[in-house]
């Protein structure tokens, strides 16, 4: 292809050589904005480091990159420089000490993911899920919406979280993101993980609502991945730019996600 904006098509081949390439790559979406990805994605990337494991956080959020922005943190590097070809991708990761994790950060408007053509968006995905072999686990972030940019950033092997709060809309788009990615990947390895509920008990109805609509519908049964409640502490977090984990160890939510990140951690094992 003609190529006049990154010389990204230029790189060796980061195809996948192995068959497990990319299993190791967690993914969070939802279809729906603003249910809890990107706290779950930074929280769950510091829980499953204070387990040791070696993690990536990757702002895979092609509209409004903002891990660096919850996490109150001002990035050396971010995607723009990956993306104008000047960087591979490894040498835009930073260490976030606080988290003892690493971060790709993203970058909203000029410069962002959102601005690459397929091919080139493949070309980042491949490279991520080349560099996720130095990694334990990589998290990758994803934004809201089922478009054509997301289910090529969705299309790795691992686990693909999807996350609702169990609102009608979150529940469609839920349900939406699950049956693109399933058409598109045989065998997608897709999980549920209810947010923002009052109790487990409204959390497991959340998850049999979804899972019900997979069964009739896709004849799938995507296992329940967690349970995180709604928890004050969550939003004052955010609020404060601070990481839950380092900010509210003890919250309710800070629990389950190190949970979350010990059911991931058996499953890769
Ligand atoms: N478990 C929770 N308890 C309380 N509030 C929560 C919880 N999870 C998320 N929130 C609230 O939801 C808001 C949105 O969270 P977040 O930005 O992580 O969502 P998102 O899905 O990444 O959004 P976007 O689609 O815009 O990227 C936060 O500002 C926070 O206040
Ligand atoms: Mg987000």
């Amino acid at each position: 292809m003609t190529d006049t904006h990154s010389p990204l098509t230029d790189r060796p081949s980061a195809h996948p050589a192995t068959p497990d390439a990319g299993r190791n790559l967690i993914t969070i979406a939802s279809g729906k904005g603003g249910v809890g990805k990107t706290i779950l994605a930074t929280t769950l990337a510091h829980a499953l480091a204070n387990e040791g494991k070696k993690v990536l956080l990757f702002d895979g959020d092609v509209g409004l990159a903002n891990v660096d922005i919850q996490l109150g943190i001002l990035p050396e590097h971010d995607l723009a420089t990956v993306i104008s070809g000047e960087r591979k991708l490894k040498d835009v990761a930073f260490e976030y000490e606080t988290g003892g994790y690493h971060i790709i950060a993203g970058r909203s408007g000029s410069g962002s993911l959102g601005t690459l053509d397929s091919t080139h968006l493949r070309a980042v995905h491949e490279e991520l899920i080349e560099l996720g072999k130095e990694y334990d686990f990589i998290i990758l972030d994803l934004g809201a919406g089922i478009d054509d940019a997301v289910r090529t950033l969705a299309s790795a092997k691992g686990p693909k979280l999807v996350v609702t709060n169990g609102e009608p809309t979150s529940l469609t788009d839920a349900y939406a993101f699950i049956k693109v990615v399933t058409q598109a990947q045989e065998n997608a390895d897709t999980r549920i993980l209810v947010n923002m509920v009052k109790s487990r008990n409204d959390g497991q109805k959340v998850y049999e609502k979804l899972v019900t609509a997979c069964r009739n519908f896709l004849q799938l049964e995507p296992p329940l991945a967690g349970i995180i409640p709604q928890d004050d502490r969550v939003a004052y977090a955010i609020r404060s730019q601070a990481a839950l984990l380092s900010k509210y160890p003890a919250s309710e939510a800070a629990s389950e996600i190190e949970a979350l990140a010990r059911y991931l951690i058996r499953g890769s094992a």
